[in-house]
């Protein structure tokens, strides 16, 4: 009846401002969705890229081989060292594998002071030989009399950036990610770096293996998995997202023959690059926000969707753009009745145990919630309504979700490329994983197993395990350390 659409229409012209505050809400959420369809494109992509790293020395997507030929079997023995930078803290640690699947660990902590990120290696690296010094003056003094190398502490060194590894103990920075940048280092090698500067103090130690930390995460898991166990893949989940797996030396073309000495080898992916030609990755408003104020714009473009150094802050661009989405006064609804905060208002202020808490809350008042934004958000206009904390949650939770959907991606293409689910109805693959993302945001790893069963299937994902790799990046690298001495021991490079 043309009367009543004109009616229809008058209401929808004036009243299209008038969306509710969680309508708002749900279409910024809906801007997150990523389909099973572009889920099962972009691992046919992942895959490609897979390929092309293997082959060619210059991809985005790296895929470093790393010169360690296989995973621990769990009786390695020994003591080592292991230092870990690669987020916000430096550690040192003293490991002693035990031979059983179990270690003792001791380890001190420091942050690294901000203006090392972006200083020079001279100062970052003195920095870092201080760290040890004093390290092991407490826990190991009697070594201070050794002068023979292969007395001296070995160590593993886990550097979690993209390196150019041409030895297990040899690799020049690529690039530097996760907010550091030390100009004066790229090209130079960086066991080279520390091991001068700890000579620089006559220390007793020797780097022996260059480490990522998702290498360590693999290795971790497999010296700790249950017997019978085969780990395939080491994934980080942290401040950065990157995966190392073991590949058949065959498929890697990039390497020369005659430095084929093993059938396998572990390769670091450096998938935090994957796709940063934009042809499969979702980009709303608030991922191409967050890219323009990173200090590397389209760079590692899967990283700053799924990781916890941007989490936060495409959760803070989304919420701003619900404190503006429509004008009260013309009667629509507004986050927080459109009233901003000094936080909020600051680029990359918020961290992603802000939407771990936020997501978590399942209380009826939203208390958390409530709790969060007043606290870190430094906003408490319109706290009163459940709206407004249900908006909040709504938003968070859909991050999240695109998070986990995202990593699915890369671990579907790795374990389909590697065959090992299809080589037998019976056989298993499992994962080692760490970082704050997998560990402390609320069911990250069902919803990566809710999209791993949409692109694999469920009877696949379900021979799947996942395991913790706790400090894989102190007792793995004291693993690529034994490692590195073993292949030593037997010729092999
Ligand atoms: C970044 C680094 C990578 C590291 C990851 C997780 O992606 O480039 O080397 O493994 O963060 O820490």
């Amino acid at each position: 009846d043309p009367a009543c659409q004109i009616h229809l229409s008058h209401i929808y012209l004036t009243g299209g401002n008038k969306m509710t505050l969680l309508e708002e809400a749900q279409r910024v959420a809906d801007e997150f969705e990523f389909t099973s369809e572009q889920l099962k494109t972009a691992v046919v992509e992942f895959r490609r890229l897979m390929d092309l790293g293997l082959k060619n020395n210059d991809e985005a997507m790296t895929m470093i081989p790393t010169f360690v030929s296989d995973v621990p079997t769990g009786t390695e023995k020994g003591t080592f060292l292991a230092l870990d930078i690669g987020g916000t803290n430096l550690r040192v640690c003293s490991i002693h594998l035990q031979g059983d699947g179990t270690f003792h660990l001791v380890q001190s902590k420091s942050a690294i002071p901000k203006a090392m990120m972006i200083g020079s290696s001279h100062d970052l690296f003195s920095f870092i030989a201080e760290r040890i010094e004093s390290f092991i003056r407490e826990h190991h003094e009697d070594k201070f009399d050794c002068t023979e190398p292969e007395h001296m502490l070995q160590l593993g060194f886990t550097f979690s950036f993209p390196v150019n590894q041409t030895a297990v103990n040899k690799g020049v920075v690529l690039r530097w990610t996760k907010g550091f940048n030390i100009p004066d280092a790229v090209g130079v090698d960086v066991v080279d770096l520390l091991q001068r500067a700890i000579d620089a103090k006559s220390l007793p130690v020797k780097v022996a293996a260059l480490v990522n930390d998702t290498v360590g995460a693999l290795m971790a898991r497999a010296y700790a998995a249950p017997k019978g166990t085969e780990s395939l893949i080491g994934a980080i989940f942290g401040t950065g997202t990157n995966g190392a797996y073991v590949e058949n030396m065959e498929n890697v073309h990039k390497l020369e023959k005659a430095e084929h000495q093993t059938p396998t080898m572990v390769i670091n992916t450096e998938w935090g690059a994957f796709d940063n030609a934009m042809r499969v990755l979702p980009a709303t408003p608030y991922d191409n926000a967050l890219d323009h104020a990173s200090v590397n714009p389209g760079y590692q473009m899967y990283e700053k969707r799924i990781s916890g150094m941007f989490l936060g802050e495409i959760f803070r661009q989304a919420i701003i753009s619900l404190t503006t989405a429509s004008d009260p006064g013309m009667g629509g609804a507004s986050l927080f009745n459109g009233e901003a905060s000094k936080q909020l208002n600051l680029p990359f202020s918020l961290d992603t145990s802000v939407l771990s808490a936020i997501s978590e809350d399942e209380s009826p008042d939203l208390a958390t919630v409530k709790k969060v934004v007043q606290e870190q958000l430094g906003v408490s206009a319109g706290l009163e309504a459940i709206e407004t904390l249900q908006a909040v949650q709504l938003v968070s939770r859909a991050i999240g979700r695109r998070a986990a959907r995202l990593s699915a991606i890369a671990l579907c293409a790795i374990i389909s490329a590697s065959g090992r689910l299809s080589s037998s109805p019976t056989s298993k693959v499992d994962i080692g994983v760490d970082g704050s993302v997998v560990e402390f945001y609320p069911n990250f790893e069902e919803m990566v197993r809710e999209a791993i069963r949409e692109v694999l299937g469920e009877e696949k994902e379900g021979r799947l395990t996942f395991g913790l790799a706790k400090d894989g990046s102190g007792v793995g690298a004291a693993l690529c350390a034994l490692m590195a001495r073993k292949q030593q021991e037997m010729g092999i490079r």
